[in-house]
């Protein structure tokens, strides 16, 4: 039975099994106290082997990180902390771990453990990060399966690029000594494995709408890939995507499903992660005690949540922000690092201000000006903006980015020339706007942004297993 289960069992003596990997061991040989984790919970179960009911030569291999299966007696607990223990009469040691196992019990940096990405799982703080994680995995997809959304798989390779960054990894099975070229010395992709030049997507939305055109809703929730070289808290190399797509929505439509949808898997954690929050909750007040007071949270992690899931988004134009941050005083100070202007792309510093400060909650900026935006978005009326939405979430920063879609076929394909893509690559997108064209609206949110700001964890490293990101592809 898993640890999580046992400990919800009332004692009546009944004889259990217990697998799992060591915490810590303390006393003597009178009375040996056991402190095991099987990941299935933040709690411990506790195993007390008296005196003489384990040979010696076994206690000794029970240390901290060994793997052991303990079977006795669920009996009530004398010590506080829990309610039952199980009273050891069988240990079997399936793996030992001597005092070079680095997950010792004390505290560790997030850089060390970072280091230690195979062994991290078994500390309290990332079985919480990777159990949230997986909670909230699942709301999304009950989400939106509940709301009668179909989960679309979008391929991983492509040869187009949705966002139009140039930032793809580039996908081949060339010889990279010598790859055949043409006649005038060029790289002969027509010889390639795909027969083109081929990439990791940066994201699902040009294959996800041409399902929404049929299916009228459906999402995609996969790995996207960008080799942007941003060395930052908040960017990975490699990352998780949500990105609903869905026929007939407007803009307004749009941002009411991604405040809707965000504050449901929030409240999802809150409902069914409670130990683990309770536990990232005294992680964080720890970390920011080391903080000076004017760089520490307002809020408890519980209650940004509850604040999060309970409060509207503020909805604003970029064009109102840009107003709101030219009047503020980091501006007027020169505090801002980035000027501020009409036009510009806005800086992690503005949108912090504007959450942080000026509004003290989620915003929606919207009608962002179509030249810092991608190909596909809706032109507005003015000819100047877009219909554009970003969700900037206070910590974070953008957590979602969006738009209603480019349905008009001449203004689409006006627009895929102006910025440079050659049409024949996306041909099959541009059709789509020919047979039946709708308004259609969708978004992307980044998973490991969600993630990071449910558990409060400052990094973006520590809430994907594995991170990928520049000159780093351990494990
Ligand atoms: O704003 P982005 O680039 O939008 C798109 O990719 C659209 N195709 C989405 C759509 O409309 N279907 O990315 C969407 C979100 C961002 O708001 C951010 O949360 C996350 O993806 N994101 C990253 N997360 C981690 N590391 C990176 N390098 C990220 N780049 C974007
Ligand atoms: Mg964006």
């Amino acid at each position: 039975m898993q640890i999580k289960e046992l400990l919800k069992q009332s004692p009546s003596e009944q004889e259990v099994t217990v697998k799992g990997w060591v915490r810590t061991k303390r006393g003597q040989a009178a009375v040996t106290f056991i402190a095991i984790n099987d990941g299935s919970t933040i709690h411990n179960i506790q195993a007390v082997a008296e005196g003489g009911a384990i040979d010696e030569e076994t206690l000794k291999l029970v240390s901290t990180g060994a793997c052991v299966a303990i079977t006795g007696k669920l009996i009530a607990s004398m010590g506080s902390g829990q309610a039952v223990e199980v009273k050891a009469e069988k240990i079997v040691v399936y793996g030992t771990a001597d005092e070079t196992f680095p997950m010792q019990p004390k505290k560790h940096s997030m850089e060390f453990l970072r280091e230690k990405a195979h062994l991290r799982f078994r500390t309290n703080t990332f079985g919480a990060i990777f159990r949230i994680r997986h909670a909230l995995a699942y709301a999304v997809h009950k989400y939106y399966n509940d709301n009668g959304f179909f989960y679309l798989h979008t391929p991983i390779i492509t040869a187009s690029d949705a966002e139009g960054a140039g930032e793809m990894f580039h996908v081949t099975n060339f010889d990279m000594e010598k790859p055949p070229k043409t006649e005038d010395g060029s790289i002969d992709y027509s010889q390639d494995f795909f027969g083109r030049q081929t990439s990791l997507t940066v994201s699902g939305q040009l294959e996800g709408e041409l399902g929404a055109l049929a299916l009228s809703k459906i999402y995609t929730f996969g790995p996207t890939f960008r080799a942007e070289n941003s060395n930052t808290t908040r960017h990975l190399a490699e990352f998780w995507m949500i990105e609903p797509e869905v026929a007939f929505y407007e803009l307004e439509d749009n941002m009411a499903l991604a405040e809707d949808f965000v504050q449901y898997v929030i409240k999802y954690a809150l409902e069914n992660c409670a130990d683990d929050l309770a536990f990232l909750e005294k992680r964080l007040l720890e970390e920011e005690k080391n903080k000076p007071q004017n760089e520490r949270s307002e809020l408890s992690l519980l209650e940004k949540l509850k604040f999060v899931v309970e409060n509207k988004f503020e909805r604003l134009t970029y064009t109102e922000a840009i107003e709101i941050l030219v009047r503020s005083k980091p501006h007027k100070e020169k505090k801002f690092q980035y000027p501020v202007e009409w036009g510009i792309d806005l800086q992690s510093e503005h949108e912090r201000y504007l959450v942080e400060k000026h509004f003290k909650k989620p915003v929606i900026l919207t009608n962002y000006p179509k030249d810092i935006k991608a190909f596909y978005m809706k032109q507005d009326e003015d000819g100047k903006t877009v219909r554009a939405m970003d969700v900037l979430f206070p910590g974070i920063g953008e957590i979602i980015g969006g738009s209603q879609r480019e349905d008009d076929y001449e203004k689409l394909l006006a627009r895929t020339k102006e910025v440079g893509i050659d049409p024949e690559n996306i041909w099959w997108y541009l059709e789509t706007r020919k047979f039946g064209s709708a308004p259609h609206a969708g978004f992307g949110l980044g998973f490991e942004r969600l993630v990071l700001f449910v558990t409060g964890m400052t990094n973006i490293r520590d809430v994907i297993p594995f991170p990928r990101t520049p000159k780093s592809a351990e494990f």
